[in-house]
């Protein structure tokens, strides 16, 4: 009916930042502002969080926009992948940056920490990619925030299991059935003896970053045209209310890497499918 602004709103460029009310997401968003040339959103699963956000943006002279999207529920996440279809025409820039942690002296049971981790770590990031890979624009740029913790971990896993993470043919599947297991081991207190690591954050990241190496190449051999490039990272250990008032980094610094990887410029074929810290590829 109004072809004019629907075609106005399809040219214009849009990041998307989950978890970005607080932390490092509203830093990241906080960049992509000044830096990237269209629609920033800030996302939150709680839209008064959201609110108070992008308060915060708005009394430093930045613009970003708002939607509502808690990864752990698929329906808000089909929904925001609808918005931004119907809206944008896809999506330019994807960070995935919403994520838990259990404090060291939660007395919470493992099984339930495992349980509870890896749901959103793992899983619900996974439910992200699954619906909005398939909106990402040629030239895009999915970024992934993992963590060295889950380095750590991938090292203390058996030698298997090591062997299968680290390996070129590993399947999504094959990743879902070994993140399932070990959630599904803590329960009768068998992880260590199946050969994981006593970490379910660890593991969480372990298996995120495993994923964006899987999806990554799936990229290169199903749309080789499309530019698309994806990595996971770690921001570093950032001040933050999941880490602690003790972290050397300021929020901003710790956006520093996911935003290098998000404004990777046009053109550029690497890094892609690899772990970055610090604007480095780490070895994995
Ligand atoms: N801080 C560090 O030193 C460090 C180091 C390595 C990696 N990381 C990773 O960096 C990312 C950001 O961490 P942070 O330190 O900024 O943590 P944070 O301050 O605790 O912020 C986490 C953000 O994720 C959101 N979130 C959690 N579950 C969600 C869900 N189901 N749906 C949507 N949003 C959700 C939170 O929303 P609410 O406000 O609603 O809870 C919050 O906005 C995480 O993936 C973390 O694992 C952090």
């Amino acid at each position: 009916m109004f072809p004019y602004f629907q075609t106005s709103a399809m040219t214009t460029k849009v990041a998307v930042v989950t978890g970005s009310n607080k932390g490092i997401g509203l830093a990241i968003v906080r960049a992509l502002c000044k830096q990237f040339e269209g629609d920033v959103f800030i996302t939150s699963r709680d839209l008064g969080r959201g609110e108070e956000a992008v308060k915060i943006l708005t009394s430093e002279g930045l613009k970003p926009k708002l939607h509502q999207l808690d990864i752990n529920d698929v329906s808000s996440i089909t929904d925001a992948a609808a918005f931004f279809k119907d809206t944008y025409g896809g999506v330019d820039i994807l960070v995935n940056n919403a994520g838990i942690a259990f404090k060291n002296a939660d007395t919470t049971p493992f099984s339930i920490q495992a349980e509870v981790t890896l749901k959103t770590n793992f899983f619900a990031t996974r439910d992200m990619l699954t619906h909005f890979m398939p909106l990402m624009k040629s030239g895009g740029r999915v970024v992934n925030v993992s963590s060295f913790v889950g380095s750590r971990a991938l090292n203390g896993c058996s030698k298997e299991h090591q062997q299968r993470f680290r390996s070129e043919d590993i399947t999504e599947d094959e990743l879902v059935g070994l993140m399932e297991r070990f959630v599904e081991k803590t329960k009768t207190d068998e992880h260590k003896k199946d050969g994981w690591p006593d970490t379910a954050y660890g593991v969480s990241k372990t298996g995120l970053t495993t994923l964006s190496m899987i999806l990554a190449r799936r990229l290169s051999k199903e749309k080789p045209h499309d530019n698309i490039l994806l990595n996971a990272c770690c921001p570093g250990w950032v001040r933050t209310d999941m880490a602690g008032d003790k972290a050397p980094k300021s929020p901003d610094e710790g956006a520093v890497t996911p935003v290098y990887l998000a404004l990777l410029p046009p053109g550029a074929t690497e890094p892609h499918g690899r772990f970055v810290s610090e604007k480095e590829v780490q070895p994995w």
